[in-house]
């Protein structure tokens, strides 16, 4: 079974060949089917890019494409076992994923943490229900831990600034304020994705913002066999220096995951931690990402994200070019020249 939950589900040479084809097809030198084939998207969370580039990944691909929004257009779903179903849900999660992997070939799933319990959350124990009861594979579309196909779209625009050998290409990971606690997955796929591809990573966080050890120890185990570097530091200059790449993001402390209050107070004082013009001048001429949505002016300044430097339209864009090279590898399909 095909399933797309974390970018190293996949070895590097598959990685390399999804964002070949990826910009293979933006060039207008590859076209890739999946007609007949049938996807089911499902949304427990809000998007804008995710869900329109899926959904147009797959019409342009000749392929079927259903989106539900959980809680809105389908029953609540229980995701417990065993428990009495006399409250808000109406369905329970086994009995979803099994109908719907009747109907798909795949199914997509975004699905954010809860955010009370890091222990459970760290789980996706939605995503993981899918798997095991659905029968078809699974997309993750931003779960708790991963988003696999975001990071595949970053790889791919670092790919076209920088050409096909990206191996020991300075790249700071950054920290940034937000008024909210937000998943850590984009911060993590990426995170895992430069150290499958070998780049000089500087993973820039204030103290309380480590990522799961989990996380840092799949790192290392990539970087090692690609021979990539990681720096952990909170040190903003020496973070930046010399950089070709700054990628901001905003997520919540584990150390104080389920208590906003905690973090809403220790996060006082780092407001500072956002991507302005100072910071980028410490930087190699680097290039500004960002997934988006960003909170402007918060995350990182306006003359920055405006400034010939952000490809962060580049990066929304490659998220339909990779799903469509990630759709044909799960789904299959004859190519039609
Ligand atoms: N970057 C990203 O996944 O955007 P959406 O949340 O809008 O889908």
């Amino acid at each position: 079974m095909k399933h797309l939950i974390t970018l190293s589900d996949f070895q590097k040479e598959t990685v390399e060949e999804l964002i070949d084809r990826a910009i293979k097809q933006k060039k207008g030198k590859l076209r890739l089917s999946v007609s007949g084939k049938n996807l089911i998207l499902l949304f427990f969370n809000p998007s804008l890019r995710t869900r329109t580039s899926f959904e147009l990944a797959m019409q342009q691909l000749d392929g079927n494409v259903v989106t539900l929004n959980v809680g809105g257009d389908m029953w609540n779903l229980e995701i417990e076992d065993g428990v009495v179903m006399d409250g808000a849900a109406q369905e329970h999660i086994k009995d979803a994923a099994m109908v719907l992997g009747r109907y798909a070939d795949a199914i997509g799933i975004r699905v954010f943490a809860e955010g009370k319990h890091w222990e459970k959350d760290r789980q996706d124990p939605v995503i993981d229900a899918f798997a095991r009861y659905a029968g078809v594979p699974i997309i993750n579309m931003e779960s708790s831990l991963y988003h696999p196909n975001q990071a595949l779209g970053d790889i791919m625009t670092i790919k076209e600034q920088f050409g096909s050998d990206i191996g020991g290409l300075p790249v700071t990971i950054t920290w940034a304020n937000h008024p909210k606690p937000l998943p850590m997955a984009v911060a993590n796929s990426f995170l895992l994705a430069c150290s499958m591809f070998g780049m000089d990573i500087r993973f820039v966080r204030p103290e309380g913002y480590d990522l799961d050890n989990a996380i840092m120890e799949k790192a290392h185990e990539l970087a090692k066999k690609s021979k990539a570097r990681i720096m952990v530091t909170d040190s903003i200059e020496k973070g930046f220096r010399g950089s070709k790449v700054v990628y901001a993001k905003s997520w919540g402390s584990i150390r104080f995951y389920g208590d906003k209050e905690k973090e809403s107070k220790h996060r006082k004082g780092l407001s500072g931690w956002i991507v302005d013009d100072d910071k980028l001048r410490l930087t190699d001429n680097a290039r500004f990402m960002h997934c988006l949505p960003v909170r402007r002016n918060v995350v990182v300044s306006d003359s920055v994200i405006d400034s010939p430097s952000s490809i962060v339209y580049d990066e929304a864009e490659n998220r339909l070019w990779v799903q469509r090279s990630v759709l044909h590898h799960i789904l299959g399909g004859a190519r039609k020249q």
